[in-house]
């Protein structure tokens, strides 16, 4: 963490006047170096006072993707494990490397921008600079490969609290992992595993989250397809808020993983939009992607959906084999 943000983080966290010579102290830097940071900080938009023999209060922050109000909002005894980045190319490939070279479980990297954002099937992930949260978080679980796309539903649950806890908004969740407001997609969620080639023991899951914050507005092939939290409501967020509460949300799923089950399934069916509706199911036929109109009826323990084609043959479907569309 650089001195800016240090002494943001102490601004941040202190209800009163801080002294230039107590932050000086408690980082180990020269007050000139203090007095730089708070130029600095004032510079991006932060409303500083300084007043004589009390020293410096936060009075407005603007709102900043950084690691100085994330860390701000957590309970970390160290700024070590928390990497938030200006612009990325990819939050998940930066965590995947980090996470080869051996990371521990629990490390998270955040971007302000990804230059190269990735969605699921191989498409790209829109990811502006300064309105959304682009988050991936690494697991390192003793499961089995039987339950682990299970890990992603969870993380729907994970990131409607967080959206909940931060913003008081209720969003739903599209089978299998599309976070929706008033029917149009806010979120999306791609998780990549690492597995040792010669045991098949997991070595790595990252879970990569991008979440649409204060958009004001989409490239014309996403319109009626994405929206932000912003659009939606009509107001802005601060993201830092719920970049920590996100943070929190999944550091309780890791915790809760595997035994904490009910909990994940019984929010998850309540939050689904899918079961009842009639969807159109997507499989690949000899290289070709086929529609075929089915009933969705309900999720069934595994997180898999149960569905009933129209020749009333009843399936259940995972993520791996099918994209579902509502009619
Ligand atoms: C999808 O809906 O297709 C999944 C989108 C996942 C986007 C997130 S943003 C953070 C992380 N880094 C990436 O490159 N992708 C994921």
């Amino acid at each position: 963490m650089n001195t800016r943000d240090s002494v943001l983080k102490i601004l941040i966290t202190s209800s009163d006047y801080v002294s230039g010579e107590d932050m000086s102290r408690s980082l180990g830097i020269s007050r000139a170096a203090v007095n730089t940071a708070v130029k600095g900080l004032r510079n991006d938009g932060y409303d500083i006072l300084s007043v004589t023999n009390k020293g410096y209060k936060l009075l407005n922050s603007p709102d900043n993707l950084t690691s100085g109000e994330v860390l701000a909002l957590m309970d970390d005894k160290s700024n070590e494990r928390i990497i938030v980045l200006d612009s990325v190319t990819s939050t998940n490939d930066y965590l995947k490397d980090l996470a080869s070279k051996g990371a521990p479980a629990g490390k998270v990297v955040i971007s302000d921008h990804q230059t190269k954002g990735k969605g699921r099937r191989g498409r790209s992930f829109e990811s502006p600079k300064g309105n959304g949260i682009y988050l991936s978080y690494l697991m390192r679980p003793q499961s089995d490969l039987t339950n682990i796309s299970e890990i992603t539903a969870w993380t729907a649950v994970a990131i409607t609290d967080a959206i909940r806890s931060s913003y008081g908004i209720e969003t739903s969740i599209k089978w299998v992992n599309d976070i929706l407001l008033n029917g149009l997609k806010i979120c999306g969620i791609l998780t990549e595993l690492s597995i040792e080639g010669e045991t098949g023991r997991i070595d790595s899951i990252v879970i990569g989250i991008g979440i649409n914050v204060n958009e004001d507005s989409f490239p014309k092939e996403l319109e009626g397809i994405a929206t932000s939290l912003a659009i939606e409501t009509g107001r802005k967020y601060k993201r830092s808020v719920l970049a920590a509460n996100l943070i929190k949300a999944l550091d309780k799923l890791a915790s809760d993983w595997t035994s904490g089950k009910d909990y994940y399934l019984e929010s998850y069916k309540q939050r689904n939009i899918t079961s009842g509706k009639s969807i159109k199911v997507y499989k690949i036929m000899e290289g070709a992607e086929e529609g075929i109109n089915a009933t969705a009826l309900d999720i069934n323990p595994d997180f898999s959906l149960k569905v009933r084609y129209e020749d009333g043959s009843i399936h259940d479907l995972n993520s791996g084999e099918v994209r579902v569309r509502n009619i």
